[in-house]
């Protein structure tokens, strides 16, 4: 593998690094690719009162999230806007409070759990294209598949995890969500945080969210305490790891909800974006599922007779992975990460948007290529991060790949995207969203 690539510069900050928040508030992902070239794999900025790094290198990133992670926690700024609807959770705990919550949560994700969920995720978006086959005119039907993809995960979220009917008002949950993802952007990168009780529409908008977001979870955990018919879903064995404690179940529960939708929703839309510019590989897989489902609505135990549609998903992760950034890191003591020497308070950030981008590990990186994943991975393990990497790798990995790949069976089976020409934009928030949504024309096919 290619050393890190050192060229001795740093980029200049003017006026305290507004300049480079500025950037990183307005087009970050471009800013970051501009400074890796400029500068090399390991960028010093300063933004604001910290002193700051980007890691690119693959060998960066393995020793700060495998040997060093202990040495750091989340950036505060972030994990304080969070906390406001999130409360003390796993997405957010440090240390041993960390430990035991990950010890607690994981059962609901063990191996033998997820036929299950797959099995709900495969009825509800067969539900999805009973829909809009429905609204379809003359075998056609054009609709926002970014909002679409994230209601559906939306709505198997509510079944797997609750074990409960959609919600009636799931397009208030969907804007709620999309409002507090946008506050954390907006907070944990603005110099001055103002008070939420000053009279201003985005102050307004974002305790509303939360009161949405609140009454969604506290009302579901209280609907499954009181009763004890034995479901077997997520909240089920979360309620049981917390011994009943409600506002653990509540915090956790929450949690998995923010993190594991809007990340699995944007999988969704940029895998049928991709496809709908690349009509040979659309054609490849439907023959794939074509071929190994014969018709047959898929099942969790399919997916291993089905390597295009993992190599698909595997190179959408790629491209367009939802975490384009891992959490800012703040470092918690002094600690050296290979010859980046770091004080307590010092902020580092992966970016694996930018690293699964670079054309050392990725020839033609721009290009979508499933092929790459067809076979043994050409590059260095830490240059491919879509979930993270080490003990704070996501607890949803398996949960969210395996859900991506039967919804997209499923739709496919009933519904194929029209050529597009181009993709949207990338826009960079809670995670990779296309920008200005995604109006896709579909076909009815079965
Ligand atoms: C395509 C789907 C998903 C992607 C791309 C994704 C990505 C990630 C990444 C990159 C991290 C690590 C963040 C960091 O180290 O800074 C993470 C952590 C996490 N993810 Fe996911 N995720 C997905 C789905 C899910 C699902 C479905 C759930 C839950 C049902 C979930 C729950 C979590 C939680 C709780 C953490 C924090 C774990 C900890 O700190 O111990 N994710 N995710």
């Amino acid at each position: 593998m290619s050393a890190p690539r050192q060229t001795g510069t740093q980029p200049s900050a003017a006026l305290l690094g507004v300049d480079h928040l500025y950037r990183i508030k307005t087009d970050q992902l471009r800013f970051y690719r501009e400074v890796q070239a400029s500068h090399g794999d390991t960028v010093r900025l300063r933004l604001g009162p910290y002193r700051s790094w980007l890691l690119f290198h693959p060998d960066h990133i393995e020793a700060l999230l495998t040997r060093k992670w202990a040495s750091f926690i989340r950036f505060r700024k972030l994990t304080d806007v969070v906390r406001q609807w999130n409360g003390d959770s796993l997405l957010l705990a440090e240390g041993d409070s960390w430990r035991t919550r990950r010890r607690k949560v994981m059962p609901a994700f063990q191996t033998k759990r997820l036929p299950a969920y797959g099995r709900e995720a495969v009825k509800e978006a067969g539900r999805l294209a009973d829909r809009l086959t429905e609204r379809s005119e003359n075998g056609r039907v054009t609709f926002d598949t970014d909002a679409t993809m994230a209601r559906l995960t939306l709505d198997i979220a509510t079944r797997t995890f609750f074990g409960a009917e959609p919600r009636a008002n799931g397009d208030e949950i969907e804007t709620a969500i999309q409002i507090l993802s946008e506050t954390a952007f907006r907070e944990s990168t603005s110099p001055l945080t103002l008070p939420d009780a000053l009279p201003l529409p985005a102050k307004r908008r974002k305790l509303w969210a939360m009161q949405v977001m609140d009454d969604l979870v506290r009302g579901l955990v209280h609907e499954r305490m009181a009763r004890s018919d034995g479901d077997d879903d997520l909240l089920t064995s979360l309620i049981e790891h917390h011994a009943g404690d409600a506002e653990e179940v509540r915090n956790d529960t929450m949690s998995l909800l923010i993190a594991g939708h809007e990340t699995s929703g944007a999988l969704l839309s940029w895998l049928f974006a991709c496809l709908a510019t690349e009509p040979d590989w659309l054609a490849q897989l439907a023959d794939e599922l074509d071929t190994q489902l014969s018709g047959h609505p898929p099942t969790p135990e399919d997916l291993p007779k089905l390597p295009i549609l993992r190599a698909v998903v595997n190179e959408t992760l790629r491209l367009y992975p939802p975490a384009y950034t891992l959490f800012l890191r703040q470092a918690d003591e002094p600690v050296d990460v290979l010859d980046v020497s770091l004080r307590p308070g010092d902020l580092v950030q992966i970016v694996p948007f930018t690293t699964q981008r670079d054309p050392r590990f990725f020839p033609d990186p721009d290009r979508f290529d499933p092929a790459r994943h067809l076979t043994e991975p050409s590059w260095p393990a830490y240059a491919y991060l879509p979930f993270g990497a080490g003990p704070r790798v996501c607890i949803g990995q398996n949960f969210g790949l395996m859900e991506a790949c039967l919804v997209v069976a499923t739709l496919l089976q009933r519904l194929r995207p029209e050529p597009m020409t181009t993709l949207p934009e990338p826009m960079a928030r809670f995670s990779l969203r296309p920008k200005g949504g995604l109006q896709m024309s579909w076909r009815v096919v079965g």
